[in-house]
């Protein structure tokens, strides 16, 4: 590559400073502008990024010939005139998921991306996972037989009603979006039917958990479960996340802890087992798969913005299904209350809000669970927790 390609960074937020330090530990990229409309943000963003021009509009870097690539990462709402903008001005783009808070601008913006001769990402981080990969081959190879049936689920203690990302959905869109899409990614199929339940904890006006069951086009049936209700009030907090896909003849599975990734497959003619980081977003394979992109021209593997819509339109119409089939309510508004006030207060949990004050401003090394996902453990609560732990693991001096 002659020169890096310069991006230019709109949302400096939990994913918007994930993607700046994923772009920081690449030699193909250099982050040349970062737009956010908070002050605190900006003012991460100078600390971390020295020397990027940083700004409180996008405007200046839409009109800068030189920047190549546009980071859309700020909230679904702001996105579609993002992104249409980035379009007209001739930049690549990189954007989060979804693309925009309803279904049908979400499609007009398929239409205009699909148009265009520019690159268009969606950060469907499970399509660059390893782990995915390696079963998706040996799937292919025919160890399993044939595939029929896939258990998905995703259920932590994370982010609560109030906490944020309003214009997302509740969690099953929000997160389980991701989760319709590895299904489907799966299946190799459209879906067909479905039957969703939900539950609506705390007397909260959306369900908080919802489990989907039914078929795709070609047979292989599903069963997906995403919930932010996984005992947000247990004295260790813990989680639930696997895929199980079910052959004819053998099995896949896969089981993370946000830490490690493990994969467990039983074919007809071999075993395999294998361990490895499960490195959160994935946000350097990302940001190498699009370099690498640009460079020649079309897409080597990027998530495209027609597969996150799908996985956008499903899981709403999943979501709805569980709505229209009458959630039931269990735990109350001052549960709710409880657990909005045990998260303020708790320095290590799941999806905690992320405040640009309590941000470290080094980038976080790639491989380590960086501080940039709604989901999971925080990076830097647990990179404390590390060093609090080597601290008093240390011999005492007299
Ligand atoms: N792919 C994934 O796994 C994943 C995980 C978490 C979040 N997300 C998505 O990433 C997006 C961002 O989520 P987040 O958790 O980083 O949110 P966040 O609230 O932490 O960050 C959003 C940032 O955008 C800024 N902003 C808002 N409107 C703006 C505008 N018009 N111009 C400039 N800046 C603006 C805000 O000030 C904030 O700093 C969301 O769409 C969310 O759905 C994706």
């Amino acid at each position: 590559m002659k020169r890096r390609l310069r991006a230019g960074i709109v949302g400096y937020g939990r994913m918007g400073r994930g993607f700046v330090a994923a772009m920081q530990q690449s030699d193909l990229w250099e982050v040349a502008a970062i737009c956010d409309i908070s002050p605190d943000a900006r003012e991460l963003a100078g600390k971390s990024a020295p020397g990027t021009q940083i700004l409180s509009q996008p405007g200046a870097i839409y009109s800068d010939k030189s920047i190549d690539v546009v980071g859309l990462f700020t909230l679904a709402d702001a996105r579609p005139g993002q992104i249409s903008q980035a379009l007209s001005a001739k930049k690549h783009v990189i954007a989060e998921k979804p693309l925009a808070a309803d279904v049908a601008t979400e499609w007009q913006l398929v239409k205009e991306i699909e148009a265009s001769d520019r690159l268009v990402a969606v950060n469907l981080f499970n399509r660059n996972a390893w782990y995915h990969k390696d079963i998706l081959a040996f799937i292919a190879e025919g160890e399993i037989g044939e595939l029929a049936i896939l258990r998905i689920c995703h259920m932590t203690p994370g982010h609560m009603p109030t906490e944020g990302h309003e214009p997302e959905g509740p969690p099953f869109h929000d997160c389980g979006m991701h989760y319709v899409d590895v299904a489907r990614w799966y299946a190799h199929s459209e879906y067909e039917k479905w039957h969703a339940q939900g539950i609506r904890m705390w007397d909260y006006k959306d369900p908080w958990w919802v489990n989907s069951h039914g078929h795709f086009a070609n047979g292989v049936v599903f069963d997906i479960t995403q919930g932010f209700v996984y005992g947000h009030l247990a004295v260790d907090k813990t989680h639930n996340c696997y895929v199980d896909a079910i052959g004819t003849k053998g099995i896949c599975r896969m089981r993370h802890n946000f830490i490690d990734a493990t994969i467990e497959m039983h074919g007809i003619h071999a075993t395999v087992k294998k361990t490895g980081l499960f490195n959160d977003k994935k946000l350097d394979v990302m940001v190498d798969v699009f370099a690498r992109s640009v460079v020649a021209g079309k897409n080597l593997g990027m998530p495209s913005a027609r597969d996150s819509v799908i996985a956008s339109e499903v899981s709403w119409a999943m979501l709805n299904d569980a709505i229209a089939n009458g959630p039931p309510v269990k735990g109350t508004k001052r549960d709710m209350q409880e657990i909005l006030k045990h998260r303020r207060t708790l320095r290590s949990g799941y999806g905690l809000p992320s405040r640009p004050q309590g941000c470290p401003e080094d980038a976080i090394p790639a491989g380590q669970p960086p501080n940039a996902c709604g989901e999971e453990l925080c990076g830097l609560q647990e990179a404390e927790a590390r060093a609090a732990a080597r601290e008093s693991s240390e011999p005492r001096r007299p």
